[in-house]
Formats: C-alpha cells, sequence, structure tokens
C-alpha cells in the first residue's frame, strides 16, 4: 500500500471518538506514527493496541484538551518520542465539542466549555505546535472547524460561534507561519454521526427530524479521507480550507 506519510509523526487529539479516532487510523496506514490523546484513556490504549496489530506506531498521551500544561505535556511527550530526533510534522486540532439549540435555546452552563475547549484550547496547541514548527521550518496544522462555523445555524448558534472563532484562528495562523514552510488547513465538516450528537444533546426532537430528508450522513473516516488527502499533497501546496457535506445536507 501506497504510504504518503511514512516516516512522519502526528499528534491527533480528540482520538478516542468519531474523526479523531478515523483521522488517528488513516494517518498510521499512509505510514505516519500517531500520539493519541483525549480524557478517556482506556480507548486510547484499544486504538493503539489496534494500530499496531496493523504494524503502525502509537503512542497514547491521555489529557485534557482545555489544560494547557496537559497540551504542553502531549508536544513534549510527542518530541521525546520520535525516532527523527525531536520533531513533529503534522498537529490535528480535533478535540471538540458540539452544544444544541441557539443564543436563546442552548444550555448557557455548557457556554465556558465550549469555548474553553473548542477556542482556547484548540488556540494552546495551534500556537505551540506552531511555535516549534517554526523553528524546525516545516509542518502541518489540521484545524477542525465546522460548516456551521461558516454558515450560522439557529440550531446550534453558540456552538457555530466557536468554530467561526477557532476557522479565523486558523487562518490567522496561517497567514503567520506559512512564510515559515508551515502550513494550516482548516477542515469545516458537516453532518458526521459520531459521539458528537449525544453530547451536544441532539434527539430526534431537535436533529432527526430535521436531517431525516438529507439522506446518507458522513462517516468519521470521510472527514478523515480528505485530512490524508490534503496532508499527502506536495510541500508547495496548501487546501488552506474545505468543506465536506453529505452530499443531500441542503442546509446550512
Ligand atoms: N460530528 C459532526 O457532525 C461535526 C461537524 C462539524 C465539526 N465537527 C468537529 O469535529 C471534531 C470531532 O468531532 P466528532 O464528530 O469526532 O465528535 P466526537 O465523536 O464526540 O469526538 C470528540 C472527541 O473529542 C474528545 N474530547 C472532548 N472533550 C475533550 C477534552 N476536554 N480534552 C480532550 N479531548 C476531548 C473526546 O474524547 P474524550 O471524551 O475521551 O475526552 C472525543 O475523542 C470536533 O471539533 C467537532 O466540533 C463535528
Amino acid at each position: 500500500m501506497d504510504k504518503p506519510l511514512y516516516g512522519k509523526t502526528a499528534i491527533v487529539t480528540g482520538a478516542s471518538s468519531g474523526i479523531g479516532y478515523a483521522t488517528a487510523i488513516r494517518l498510521a496506514k499512509a505510514g505516519s506514527a500517531v500520539v493519541l490523546q483525549a480524557r478517556r484513556e482506556e480507548k486510547l490504549q484499544d486504538l493503539a493496541s489496534k494500530i499496531k496489530a496493523m504494524g503502525g506506531k502509537a503512542l497514547v498521551a491521555a489529557g485534557d484538551a482545555t489544560n494547557p500544561s496537559n497540551s504542553d505535556a502531549l508536544l513534549d511527550k510527542t518530541l521525546q518520542w520520535t525516532e527523527a530526533g525531536s520533531k513533529v510534522d503534522i498537529v490535528v486540532v480535533n478535540a471538540g465539542r458540539g452544544l444544541a439549540g441557539g443564543v436563546l435555546t442552548s444550555d448557557e452552563s455548557a457556554w465556558r466549555e465550549v469555548f474553553e475547549l473548542n477556542v482556547l484550547g484548540a488556540g494552546h496547541l495551534m500556537r505551540i505546535a506552531a511555535s516549534k514548527m517554526v523553528a524546525q521550518k516545516g509542518g502541518d496544522i489540521v484545524v477542525l472547524g465546522s460548516n456551521v462555523g461558516r454558515n450560522i445555524s439557529p440550531f446550534s448558534g453558540f456552538y457555530g460561534s466557536s468554530k467561526f472563532a477557532v476557522g479565523a484562528l486558523a487562518e490567522a495562523l496561517r497567514r503567520e507561519v506559512c512564510p515559515h514552510g508551515v502550513r494550516v488547513s482548516l477542515v469545516m465538516p458537516g453532518i458526521v454521526l459520531s459521539e458528537f450528537q449525544k453530547t451536544a444533546g441532539y434527539n430526534e426532537e431537535n436533529f432527526g427530524k430535521g436531517v431525516a430528508q438529507f439522506g446518507k450522513l458522513l462517516e468519521p473516516d470521510d472527514i478523515a479521507a480528505g485530512i490524508v488527502w490534503l496532508l499527502s499533497l506536495p510541500g508547495h501546496v496548501n487546501v488552506n480550507e474545505i468543506m465536506i457535506r453529505p452530499t443531500g445536507q441542503n442546509y446550512p
């Protein structure tokens, strides 16, 4: 099998479920060693065993993405682990959560956590990863935004605002670091079936009925395939942003 990312080392946050889990497997199949982060260590250990059984390399570094010192430790652990000598080639800033409802109807007690994870936690990891990549003169940062981070929806208005913010951070960072050979890509999925819906508080009433006419929704692996595709392009090509929706999703 073709291994376009052979010899690279990648961090994937939110690797215990959904898009992060699928991306870690795709990266490993493409030849990259992967460092797995999320809070649920057991799920990461299971994933690491699966990757190793496929002949890949995986390291578990469980932690909370809202805690900057956990993210610092994640990067340090990765740099100590790399056989190629203290470098990190790819960081997939994926850990995130949704929140059902608009400004009036969402659970305000979750607002702080949404921004701490989706914006501040993501921003800190982007900052430390980019700082290292500028010093090593290259690397890839892939940030998970959302289609509601470009087209706001009243059904997930507060969550969508956090994805507008992280999308702006991604483009701001890209402009800062592109002269140093560092690529930044914003990946904006449409509706992907994962643990996301349950965590966000979606149910048949506020989600199922609304998406019924969209046909087949996305699987996490559909997004993972897009991420590995853009990472596999020649170094002078940076897909700055990409939106991937189910074909039948006409809104948002
Ligand atoms: N699913 C969709 O429709 C959709 C659409 C657009 C964008 N996205 C974005 O895509 C990303 C992945 O979503 P998904 O669909 O894969 O959701 P998911 O299945 O719920 O996975 C979320 C991941 O984030 C991790 N996580 C949550 N809080 C964390 C924390 N404080 N520290 C570390 N890890 C944490 C979870 O692991 P632990 O619980 O083990 O920590 C899990 O691995 C998110 O940024 C989401 O906003 C999803």
